[in-house]
């Protein structure tokens, strides 16, 4: 898809079909408003008959319209506010490049930036209207033998009368397009199944990337790991024919001897449990347990793009978790790369045992901060349901900053608390800490288990289990929470 902006009227833009926006109660954008004028009065007395209301997200096609250079024009709902919500904003854009994909239109242009959304410029509004038309056209089709017939809709273009708009949009479209490619590199690691996406492919990919954007890649062996005494991660993977591996991304925005920023993503490509092993329903759905780990590849390639000016430094521990003969049992009890011993007294709560070594290994970064990603617990799926990602913190003004970012680019997190009081729940009877906490706040002990290896940083943990991927009729990976690290990265960008 190729994104540009262009300064007309919008009845002067020729297109196969140009999108403007239409409110309840019969109130046009000013776009719909010039449309309807040069079409006589057509659009307004749509609306007189009743057949479209303005409810966000709706939409209605029409066809050559008199006095309009586009063959199509296509009114999109917005609901009743003067000022539209970010989130009614987003639904009617999404809904907008739907439409118009379902038609023969091979170009479209889209009038909607100018639409006011409550609390955001027209950076944002153009980002959006990218994103919207990237998530729209998303297929995954790489493991079907037959794919669809490529749609047709190839140019977008972001309308405009406005001179001044016309370079935030600009802005706002090479933004989106960066953050977009970025998730659908996650989307496509997490749908890849299990059986392709393994730790060697994890790797594989991860230099390809490094390749195509200049970043530095390193991949650790499980030799390696022995080495660097990364006894809890090695345990996970004991059960598993596919050798682990510890991926160390460098993307270099900034002078050698800033402090980078450590991203740390959750890379297990298949979570079957262990011996703990999992019930047979959803199991599938375990093959998403890496997309903490395709978050921060995906968000590598965005800042690399957008050439932020920081460094960051990804570290992706992976491998399978499966029962076995050789596989830690529980009761095991194995040393972290910290020095501490860990009980396992669960081989299902791995995500833990795999991320504390790698935070471990975050400390000779120096890092500014260290942001975990990692789908680690059912509960938080129980707590926060699929609408936010659990965010946890040992530092208040880290947080405030990752939630400022979710908020702002609509892909948003929520604090829960990592209070010492929680800590007694991982209390051992035979090593310094069991890997599990009992049911009671399942997402906030796996976080405070974490905590114990992060006390030499400022760090936070997101909890992506509710956010990274959708399960029924519309399963698949999300691509979140890119857009979240990607804004938190381009604040600290800004900020020097
Ligand atoms: N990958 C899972 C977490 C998960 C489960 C995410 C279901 C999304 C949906 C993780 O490794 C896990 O199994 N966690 C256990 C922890 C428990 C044994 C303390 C869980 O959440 O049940
Ligand atoms: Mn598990
Ligand atoms: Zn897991």
């Amino acid at each position: 898809m190729e994104f540009s902006t262009k300064i007309a009227a919008p009845e002067k833009l020729a297109s196969a079909c140009i999108a403007i926006g239409v409110f309840e109660a019969r109130r046009l954008s000013a776009a719909a408003e010039a449309l309807d004028r040069a079409a006589g009065g057509r659009i307004r007395a749509l609306l007189a008959s009743g057949d479209m209301d303005g409810k966000a997200a709706t939409t209605r096609m029409l066809y050559h319209l008199p006095g309009i250079a586009a063959e199509r024009v296509l009114l999109v709902g917005l609901g009743k506010d003067k000022s539209v919500s970010p989130k009614d904003y987003r639904d009617a854009v999404k809904a907008a490049v739907t439409t118009i994909q379902d038609t023969g239109s091979v170009d479209a242009c889209l009038y909607l930036s100018e639409i006011p959304v409550a609390g955001r410029d027209i950076v944002w509004r153009a980002q959006q209207l990218a994103l919207a038309a990237a998530e729209a056209a998303y297929r995954f089709e790489q493991m079907k033998s037959k794919k669809t017939d490529p749609r047709p809709l190839a140019r977008i273009v972001a309308g405009t009368d406005s001179r001044r708009d016309a370079r935030g949009i600009e802005r706002g479209l090479t933004q989106g397009q960066a953050i977009a490619a970025g998730m659908n590199i996650a989307r496509d690691l997490g749908n890849l199944p299990g059986n392709v996406c393994t730790p060697g492919y994890i790797a594989e990919e991860a230099v390809k990337l490094g390749k195509a954007w200049k970043l530095g890649v390193e991949v650790l062996e499980r030799a390696d790991m022995e080495r660097l005494g990364m006894g809890s991660l090695l345990s996970v993977a004991k059960g598993s024919r596919q050798p682990p591996k510890f991926i160390v991304l460098r993307y270099s925005g900034s002078g050698k001897k800033d402090r980078p920023v450590v991203l740390v993503g959750k890379g297990i490509t298949f979570d079957t449990g262990g011996i703990s092993l999992k019930p047979g329903p959803e199991m599938d759905e375990m093959k998403f347990d890496m997309c903490g780990a395709a978050s921060v590849l995906g968000t590598l390639r965005a800042a690399a793009e957008m050439k932020l000016r920081l460094n960051v430094v990804g570290l992706i521990p992976t491998t399978e978790n499966m029962p076995g003969g050789a596989a830690s049992k529980p009761g095991d009890i194995v040393t972290s790369m910290s020095g501490q011993t860990i009980e396992i007294l669960n081989t299902d709560a791995e995500g833990r045992l795999i991320l504390c070594d790698a935070l471990t290994y975050a400390e000779r970064f120096e890092p500014q901060a260290v942001v975990d990603i990692a789908t680690l617990t059912g509960a938080c799926v129980i707590a926060l349901g699929h609408v936010c990602s659990g965010l946890f913190s040992n530092k208040n003004a880290l947080a405030k900053e990752l939630l400022a970012a979710g908020e702002e680019a609509w892909d948003r997190a929520w604090q829960m608390p990592l209070w010492d009081d929680y800590q007694e729940q991982l209390k051992s009877n035979f090593a310094d800490v069991a890997n599990i906490g009992g049911r009671p706040a399942g997402s906030v002990t796996a976080a405070c288990f974490l905590s114990r290896f992060t006390r030499n940083y400022d760090w936070a943990h997101l909890d992506i289990a509710g956010t990274a991927w959708r399960s029924g009729k519309e399963k698949g990976a999300t691509g979140r929470p890119v857009p979240l690290l990607t804004a938190f990265l381009m604040r600290r960008s800004e900020r020097g």
